[in-house]
C-alpha cells in the first residue's frame, strides 16, 4: 500500500459570530479521511457543506475547533494542528502546494515573476515559462501584475504558481471553475502528471468532466454535517 501523505481525525470546525453575539455555527464534526501518495481524494457535497473549510484548515488559513491533521513531512506524520505557527510555516513551504479559489495577487508583481518565485530554486523562470504556455496564458501578460487579469486568466496564474510546486501533498479548491475545455483539458493532464509523480492530491471540482478525470475516491462532507444529525 502506498504511504499516507494526509490523514485528518476527527476534525471539527466551528465558527464563532463574533458581531453576532458570539453565536458558534458548528460546521463539521468527526471529519476522518486519508490521502495516500499517488492518489487524488475529491471532496463532495453540496455548496456550503465545508468543503472549502476542510480544505483551508489543512493548508493552514483556518484552525480546527478540534482533531489532528498529520502530514508527511521529511518521512513522519506530523500533526499540524499540534504546531507552533514557525514549524506549520516550515511544514508548508516543503510539503504542502496550494491552489486556491481565489488568486492572491501581489501589487506590481508580474505573473510570471509570481509563478516563477512559487517554484524556486534554479530552472524556476523557465518551468513557468512553460506552465504558462502550456495553461494558454499569452505572453503579452506574463510581464504585467495578475491584479487586471480576468478570472480565467487570473485562475491559471493561480494554477501555475501551485502545480509549478513539487511537495507531497496538493490542494485544488475549485481550480476548473472559470476556464474553457480546452484549460479544462490541460488541469486534468496536469494533475495526472502529478499523480504519476506520486503526489498526493486532495480536490474539490465543481466540473463533472474533471472530477471524472482526475478522482479516485470521494469523501462526502454531507455525512460530516452538524446539522444532519441535529
Ligand atoms: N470565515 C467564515 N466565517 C463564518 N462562516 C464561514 C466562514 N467560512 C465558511 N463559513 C461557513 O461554513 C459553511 C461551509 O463553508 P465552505 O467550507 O466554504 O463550504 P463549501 O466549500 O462546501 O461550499 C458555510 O455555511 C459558510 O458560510
Ligand atoms: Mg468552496
Amino acid at each position: 500500500m502506498a504511504d499516507t501523505i494526509l490523514a485528518v481525525e476527527n476534525l471539527s470546525k466551528a465558527f464563532t459570530m463574533h458581531l453576532r453575539g458570539g453565536i458558534v455555527l458548528p460546521v463539521l464534526e468527526h471529519v476522518s479521511f486519508t490521502v495516500a501518495a499517488g492518489e487524488c481524494v475529491v471532496l463532495g457535497g453540496p455548496s456550503g457543506a465545508g468543503k472549502s473549510s476542510i480544505m483551508k484548515i489543512v493548508a493552514g488559513t483556518y484552525q480546527a475547533r478540534s482533531g489532528a491533521v498529520k502530514v508527511r513531512h521529511r518521512g513522519a506524520l506530523v500533526d499540524t494542528t499540534a504546531m507552533t505557527a514557525r514549524d506549520f510555516a516550515a511544514v508548508r513551504r516543503e510539503t504542502i502546494a496550494e491552489v486556491t479559489q481565489f488568486l492572491r495577487a501581489i501589487p506590481r508583481v508580474s505573473a510570471l515573476d509570481l509563478v516563477s518565485a512559487a517554484g524556486g530554486g534554479d530552472g524556476a523562470r523557465e518551468e513557468a515559462a512553460s506552465l504558462l504556455t502550456r495553461l494558454n496564458l499569452p505572453e503579452r501578460l506574463w510581464g504585467l501584475p495578475p491584479a487586471t487579469f480576468s478570472g480565467g486568466e487570473k485562475q491559471r496564474v493561480n494554477i501555475a504558481a501551485g502545480f509549478i510546486r513539487k511537495t507531497p501533498l496538493l490542494l485544488v479548491d475549485e481550480p476548473t471553475a472559470s476556464l474553457d475545455a480546452a484549460n479544462r483539458a490541460v488541469v486534468v493532464d496536469l494533475i495526472t502528471a502529478k499523480k504519476a509523480a506520486g503526489t498526493a492530491i486532495l480536490g474539490i471540482f465543481h466540473d463533472h468532466e474533471v472530477r471524472e478525470a482526475v478522482c479516485d475516491r470521494v469523501v462526502d462532507v454531507t455525512a460530516f454535517s452538524p446539522r444532519r444529525a441535529a
